[in-house]
């Protein structure tokens, strides 16, 4: 069979006292591949991959590797004849071990068997100058990557990995997540990984399956997941968003922005436009006229700021639009900080907003 998923999930279930935590979740992770399951705090992305590890038992759905089933509700491989690697968040290195044998702790014969191999996982990871030292003498960033050399020295088919940098300083991180990412991509291992935070989905992930209140509701490629969002509540949760209600009349809606168009909306039927602050654009008043309207960017409408931040590489603007007093927020490019109470003009690229029905 062409393509075998290295993991696929099938309709997997569980319930916590009556809830549906995880709520019918099927997934297919490829060899090589990395998957990111990103959701908000409580969602059911750590009871999913206690599932897949085998620590946890679905009440029901199956659990395949490489096409062979390992666990549905009557048979089950134990966790350690999965071929799965884990690496959560509180990985815990053996404290009274040096990083050598910390790494062939679960390799049979130990470090003096499996040098070869120890020593190469190490090196990849940059770590083998420390191959002596104790965990209390590296840092957090040297400590997460034995972590990693350990998890991958039995040669796992499968990684599951749970928020595993969330505990490294934001700097440290970004360079661990590219490393960690190279030496995974080498070993050939399908990854699951385990995030709440879009950007960290966004940096390492080949496909992000999008988890909400138990169940996935939305799955592809970075790209595809953060410029088609699925609902309002999957844009929101990448960025912030502005929204601006209207009603559909004759499949348009009508806003001070102008017309948009709402295919297959009912009249009568109110839809929310949704676009990221960083798709709206910003021009000069023009003693109370704005810039001409443009097929492209719609109709201008005027507010006034309320609130501007420098943020380094770009400025958050907030508006208090003329219309109706709502607040709208704008990111622009840093040279553009505008004066608290400077009257400016907005406009909404067509191709960058969503049209939504509002589901209040
Ligand atoms: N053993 C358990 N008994 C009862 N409820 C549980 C158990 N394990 C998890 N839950 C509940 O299931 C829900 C999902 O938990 P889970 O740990 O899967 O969330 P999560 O998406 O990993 O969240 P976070 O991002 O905060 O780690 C939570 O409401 C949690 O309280
Ligand atoms: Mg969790």
């Amino acid at each position: 069979m062409p393509n075998t998923p290295r993991l696929e999930i099938q309709n997997i279930k569980r319930q916590f006292d009556g809830l549906n935590v995880v709520d019918d979740v099927s997934l297919q992770v490829q060899p090589g591949q990395v998957t990111c399951l990103l959701g908000p705090s409580g969602c059911g992305k750590s009871t999913t991959l206690r599932i897949i590890a085998g620590v946890d038992m679905q009440d029901s759905g199956k659990i395949f590797v490489d096409g062979n089933l390992v666990c549905d509700t009557v048979f089950r491989v134990p966790p350690e004849g999965r071929s799965i690697g884990l690496m959560f968040q509180d990985f815990a290195l053996f404290p009274h071990l040096p990083v050598a044998q910390n790494v062939a702790f679960g390799l049979k014969g130990g470090y003096s068997t499996n040098k070869a191999r120890v020593d190469q996982l190490l090196d990849k990871v940059d770590m083998l100058r420390h191959v002596d030292s104790y965990p209390h003498e590296l840092s957090g960033g040297e400590q997460q990557r034995v972590a990693l050399a350990r998890a991958l020295a039995p040669r796992p088919r499968i990684m599951l990995m749970d928020e595993p940098f969330s505990g490294l300083d934001n700097r440290l991180r970004d360079g661990i997540r590219d490393q960690t990412l190279e030496v995974l991509k080498d070993e050939g291992a399908a990854v699951l990984l385990v995030t709440h935070e879009p950007a960290e989905a966004m940096r390492m992930a080949d496909e992000i399956a999008l988890m909400r209140r138990g169940k996935i509701v939305q799955q592809g490629a970075p790209y595809n997941v953060y410029n088609a969002p699925v609902d309002r509540a999957a844009a929101a949760f990448f960025s912030d968003v502005n929204v601006i209600r209207s009603q559909v009349h004759n499949a348009q809606a009508e806003t001070p922005f102008g017309r948009f168009l709402c295919p297959g909306q009912q009249n009568g039927r109110m839809v929310d436009i949704v676009i990221r602050p960083q798709h709206l654009r910003i021009d000069f008043d023009r003693d109370g006229r704005g810039p001409n309207p443009t097929p492209q960017d719609g109709v201008p409408a005027r507010g006034v700021v309320t609130r501007a931040r420098f943020m380094g590489s770009e400025s958050l603007v907030e508006f208090r639009m003329d219309y109706d007093g709502s607040i709208l927020k704008a990111q622009v490019p840093n040279v553009f900080l505008p004066q608290v109470g400077t009257a400016l003009w907005l406009m909404i690229r067509r191709d960058r907003c969503f049209v939504f029905p509002s589901d209040v």
